[in-house]
């Protein structure tokens, strides 16, 4: 197949490109540079001009609760510049198929876990970052408006839970969990230090995919595209305590310090877990245990720091 995909140098697009798969279809993936897809203009006449039997969507202007807090305007505009375009763009090129990367901040915040599908727009998003979920909904239910209107159009969207993995951003400013503590407990290791400190009591439970796992799914749903669901959750059908992500780091990266908890730190949501219904009847699971991906997420790390020293 001739895939368009979007995103390409991010952490989803790097993945997707790297999976084995990706060798048996004709990849376009053209960066931000050579088309920048708040553009209309450009994003209309780059998607007619290649003509792709599927687009995904796996581009957006992504970050942590204090870049969305400092720029809500930047998030709900980016990502929904970028999506109408591309899925208009799609539509008018007449591309039969469209797969688009949603997000779980698309669930209300008070949504009860696990999150189901069917739960998306029945209440109020959480405020944090509630441009980036407009955003994200408002394209989701564009993708499912062309579906109905269109005869011979399918276009769907999957909904990660949070990731993490190879080509994941290590800098402390913009990395998410995984990733930071990664980096606090290596460093913990390289300096000697017998504590590491954890915000809040690490009781909070998260959900992480490894990206790998990740491309593999998209990969299946290309493959398989009328097999999936028009809103689909990507989970792996659990979730952790952030102390139990700390320890199992510590294992991977052979720190035996102790934690001490700050109490006084915010922690964030109870818990965030997707539903995996949809995705287990589609007839997918995913593979990397939380040990297997920390390690490959860990030697990716030091890889990525030895190249910047030199
Ligand atoms: N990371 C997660 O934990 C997570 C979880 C759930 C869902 N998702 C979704 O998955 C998708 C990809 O996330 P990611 O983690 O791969 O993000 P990322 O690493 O920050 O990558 C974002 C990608 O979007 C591109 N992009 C940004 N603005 C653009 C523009 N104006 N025109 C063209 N391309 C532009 C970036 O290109 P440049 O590098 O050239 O700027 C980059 O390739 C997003 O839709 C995100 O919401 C991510």
């Amino acid at each position: 197949m001739k895939v368009f995909l979007t995103g390409g140098s991010g952490m989803v697009g790097r993945n997707v490109i790297e999976a084995a798969r990706a060798a048996q279809h004709d990849m376009i993936a053209p960066g931000s540079r050579d088309l920048d897809l708040t553009d209309r203009a450009a994003t209309f006449a780059a998607i007619a001009e290649i003509q792709p039997d599927i687009v995904i969507h796996a581009a957006g202007r992504v970050g942590g609760i204090q870049a969305n807090i400092a720029n809500p305007v930047g998030f709900l505009v980016d990502n929904l510049d970028m999506g109408m375009n591309v899925v208009l763009a799609a539509r008018a090129a007449n591309v039969p198929r469209v797969l688009n990367l949603g997000s779980s901040c698309m669930y209300p915040h008070a949504a009860p876990n696990p999150l189901k599908e069917e739960l998306v727009l029945t209440g109020a998003l959480e405020p944090t970052n509630e441009g980036y979920a407009l955003a994200k909904v408002a394209t989701s239910r564009l993708c499912d408006y062309v579906s109905r209107s269109e005869q011979g159009l399918s276009y769907k969207t999957l909904i990660p839970c949070n990731l993490y993995g190879l080509h994941d951003k290590f800098d402390p400013n913009v990395s998410h969990l995984v990733p930071a503590i990664i980096r606090k407990v290596h460093e913990a290791k390289q300096n000697g230090d017998g504590t590491v400190e954890i915000w809040g009591d690490g009781l909070a439970r998260r959900e992480f995919m490894f990206s790998g796992d990740l491309a593999d799914v998209i990969w299946e749903c290309v493959e398989r595209f009328d097999d999936v669901p028009s809103l689909m959750n990507v989970g792996i059908g659990r979730d952790y305590t952030i102390n139990e992500y700390y320890q199992a780091a510590a294992e991977v990266i052979g720190w035996s310090g102790e934690f001490v908890h700050d109490v006084t730190k915010p922690v964030g949501m109870k818990q965030k877990l997707v539903s995996n219904e949809r995705l287990t009847s589609f007839g997918w699971t995913p593979e990397t245990s939380l040990k297997d991906g920390l390690a490959k997420t860990y030697e990716h790390f030091l890889a990525v720091t030895k190249q910047q020293r030199v």
